[in-house]
């Protein structure tokens, strides 16, 4: 049975886990937080690249034979560096630049992401292959993943400041938002109630999980790929603190959503 590794910096790469187990994926997944480095949205690329490649090491350590960078800032700063270093499949998440470039009707669309997503080459490289004719906003939005993670502003305070924000785009005439940050997913239902009624909200949740299925599915049949009954935790390392994981994970089940049933655990750093 293949075991499917994923990384994030910290729980932003749990709305990939939990569109799994919602789908009833019969794999087992093995999950790593980088709590110890979170954010990496404002560091240098090359730390990104140093954690992303260790720890796709400890992944296939623990087994894994698939890996998901559930982060598009480490998939950004370093998805070509690890798929020539590492022989196993590697899926990687962009920003859903292209199917918004699609929808749109006012060819005006906000993207959304960490200043190291917004500032780097792969996002320049999404804009010239898709954005034709087109304007593409980008706003790096320092410390909103860190809220995410650590809920640290009222919830009040912090919606009419994002909603100020946004409604200076709509204002424009963007009709797409585009989230580029997995830990974004999150403020998803929120982000619809602060948004006018014709704005489409993009993630890459589903892409990525498309893109594992289609992988999985090559030469076998896609029913044994299911099944409901699959109640296993999920393993979950994390890097830094288990405590202020755990909170983290409080934080999103109390504000956004319901998240799988993790079995926490410090990821044995020797080596
Ligand atoms: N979840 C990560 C992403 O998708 C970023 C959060 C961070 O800054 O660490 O970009």
């Amino acid at each position: 049975m293949k075991k499917i590794g994923i990384f994030d910096s910290g729980i932003g790469g749990l709305s990939i886990v939990t569109k799994l187990r919602n789908i009833n994926l019969d794999k087992k997944i093995i999950y790593i937080a980088d709590n110890a480095h979170f954010p990496y949205g404002s560091k240098d690329e090359e730390i990104i690249i140093n954690r992303s490649s260790y720890l796709v090491e400890r992944l296939v350590d623990l087994g894994c034979d698939i890996v998901i960078i559930a982060c598009n800032t480490a998939s950004s700063a370093s998805l070509e560096f690890l798929r020539q270093k590492f022989q196993l499949p590697i899926i990687g998440m962009e920003p859903a630049v292209k199917p918004a470039s699609q929808y749109s009707k006012s060819g005006k669309m906000l993207l959304l992401a960490t200043p190291l997503t917004t500032s780097g080459n792969r996002l320049s490289m999404l804009e010239k292959n898709y954005v034709k004719n087109q304007k593409l906003f980008s706003l790096p939005m320092q410390g909103l993943a860190e809220h995410i993670e650590k809920a640290n502003i009222p919830k009040k305070e912090f919606l009419s400041e994002l909603k100020a924000t946004l409604d200076h785009y709509y204002d424009l005439g963007v009709d797409c938002l585009v989230l580029g940050c997995t830990h974004y997913h999150f403020l998803k239902e929120t982000l619809f109630t602060i948004s006018p009624e014709h704005v489409k909200i993009f993630d890459s949740v589903d892409g990525v999980v498309n893109r594992l299925l289609q992988l999985l599915s090559e030469g076998m049949n896609t029913d044994e790929l299911y099944n409901e009954n699959n109640l296993e935790l999920i393993d979950c390392y994390v890097t830094g603190s288990i405590a202020s994981f755990s909170k983290s994970i409080k934080n999103i089940m109390e504000h956004y959503c319901d998240l799988p049933n993790l079995s926490i655990m410090k990821i044995n750093e020797g080596r």
